[in-house]
């Protein structure tokens, strides 16, 4: 394990039994709240924005806020947030996607992204896959480039890695930490 990753994964502090019974819930205010840690991922992440050639990163609320805008500002790039239905108050694309039990609808404001963005996507935790996919899916559909996706922990026994493939074509997924 790399220096980062050792000091990464330090300060992610594991919750049992949260949201519910049998999930262990991965809280990275522990991360957020030291400079050092919330720095060198911000750098982290930075630099795979500048290795994909991305034009703009988008935050997926409400977590991937916290860690896309420091990014984004870090890389001289401009922040997008997709945010959950109903929080724009622009003209938006919206896009649906199941959860485990119900559904739940992300959108955009469809002015922020154009055929000449390439874009970043940021989140914390890629889990399923579920939110991701249909991020990808609403940047293309507001006619711009998915660069890759960027994450600071992919939980490898959901298999969302696998999930996104085809949504990708291509494009990296990042993952800063595997647990
Ligand atoms: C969490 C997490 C990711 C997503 C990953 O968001 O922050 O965005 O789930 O799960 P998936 O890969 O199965 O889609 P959530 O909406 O639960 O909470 P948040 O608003 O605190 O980010
Ligand atoms: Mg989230």
């Amino acid at each position: 394990m790399t220096g980062i990753e050792e000091l990464l994964l330090s300060r992610i502090r594991d919750v049992a039994d949260y949201p519910e019974p049998g999930v262990m819930f991965k809280d990275i205010t522990p991360l957020l709240a030291d400079p050092a840690a919330f720095t060198a991922l911000t750098d982290a992440l930075a630099a795979i924005a500048a290795s994909t050639g991305a034009t703009k990163v988008v935050g997926l609320e409400a977590r991937g806020f916290i860690l896309g805008a420091p990014v984004a500002v870090r890389a001289g790039l401009g922040f997008i947030p997709v945010r959950k239905a109903g929080k724009l108050p622009g003209a938006t694309l919206s896009q649906a996607y199941d959860l485990e039990y119900g559904s739940a609808e992300i959108e955009v404001h469809a002015e922020d992204l154009s055929a000449d963005d390439r874009i970043l996507i940021v989140d914390d935790v890629l889990a399923t896959g579920g939110t991701a996919e249909a991020s990808i899916e609403l940047i293309r559909r507001a006619g711009a480039e998915v660069a890759g996706l960027a994450v600071l922990m992919e939980l490898g026994f959901l298999s969302g890695r696998a999930r996104l493939e085809p949504a990708l074509q291509g494009a990296p997924l990042e993952a800063l930490l595997v647990v």
